[in-house]
């Protein structure tokens, strides 16, 4: 049998029951296939790495090994909450690595897009590859590969994550959830008991806020970005639109405009409001945001957020844009 071919009479999981007696077969299956050897796990902190390690803490405890690195690109607080779920709850064998000086110094000065990703890419997989180097006795490498991965094997995530792992890693290969669509991903997260905000987050691209800095990125217009995206976030949250749009987050291009604070000329950059609904991220719609809330974000983010003077709403569906504004 193909082991990558979702058998036809496999139920879809959307039950804590069916999540259990799922999370109960891959214990037993992971058990099996790993015995007491060691096994290694890239946590982005994303819902795919996060529910395969959960799923592994359950199955061999301290035999996981999880590295997470921060490239400095991350939203606010992701990092944070992966060592505060992981190492905090779940008392994982955690690793971080903050990693944003490297990142940004090397994307210093960058600004086509293509080559940001490979730079971000590139320098993910060295950088795991010398935390991997470090390590005793790993035999096995867990991915969070999910099945609409292996059925679009060379569509839309392919090309965006830009490098992968390295080929040369002579790990065999755990995959728990290969056979899982997302739904069902996020159902079995539940059932291990993660936390809502981290398996029903929205999709973010690998190469975070990375993209959504365009042009070349420095330090303070990232952190702009950030503390923009956070506030979008917190509103969408308090407004309830948070469980209900598909994606949305702020950009902050390179470029500035004049405008006036406290009676005085002001340079800052315009943050744009991006808020889409798709089913399959191959088109989108615009969210209609009420506008009374979107006077409120614009009131926080010019206030709260040095640098920022402007704020902007992207109205273009995709087609004729994409979802991220890179
Ligand atoms: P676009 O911008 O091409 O994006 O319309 C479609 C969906 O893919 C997400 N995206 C990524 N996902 N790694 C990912 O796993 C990436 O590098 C990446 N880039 C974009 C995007 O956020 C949207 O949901």
């Amino acid at each position: 049998m193909d082991s990558n071919k979702r058998p036809e009479n496999m139920e879809r999981i959307t039950t804590k029951e069916l999540a259990d007696a799922f999370i109960a077969e891959q214990v037993e299956a992971v058990r099996k296939q790993v015995g007491d050897k060691k096994v290694l796990l890239a946590l982005s902190g994303g819902v795919d790495s996060s529910v395969v390690a959960a799923l592994l803490i359950k199955a061999i405890g301290k035999q996981l090994v999880c590295v997470h690195v921060n490239h400095g690109l991350m939203r606010k607080g992701e990092s944070e909450q992966v060592i505060e779920v992981f190492k905090g709850q779940l008392d994982a064998n955690l690793i971080y690595v903050d990693a944003t000086d490297r990142f940004l110094d090397l994307l210093a000065g960058v600004s086509e897009p293509e080559k940001k990703r490979k730079i971000i890419g590139g320098e993910f997989i060295k950088v795991f590859d010398e935390e991997a180097s470090k390590l005793e006795g790993i035999s096995f490498l867990a991915q969070g590969t999910i099945y609409p991965d292996i059925l679009e094997s060379d569509g839309v995530k392919a090309h965006h994550n830009v490098g992968g792992l390295p080929e040369d890693m002579q790990f065999e290969l755990v995959e728990p959830v290969k056979l899982l669509f997302k739904d069902e991903v996020r159902v079995v997260g539940s059932a291990l008991g993660l936390p809502d905000t981290m398996v029903y987050r929205q999709p973010f691209p690998g190469p975070g806020l990375g993209v959504r800095c365009t042009g070349a990125i420095t330090r303070d217009r990232l952190h702009a970005l950030r503390e923009a995206d956070a506030i979008l976030r917190e509103e969408f949250d308090k407004n309830g639109l948070a469980g209900k749009v598909w994606q949305y987050f702020i950009v902050v291009p390179d470029m500035k405009s004049v405008g006036v604070k406290d009676g005085k000329r002001y340079e800052g950059w315009s943050a744009i409001i991006r808020a889409v609904n798709t089913t399959d991220a191959m088109s989108a719609t615009i969210e209609e945001i009420p506008y009374a809330l979107l006077h409120k974000i614009t009131a926080r983010i010019t206030s709260e957020v040095d640098g920022i003077n402007r704020v902007l709403y992207d109205l273009t569906p995709k087609p004729v844009g994409t979802i991220e504004f890179e």
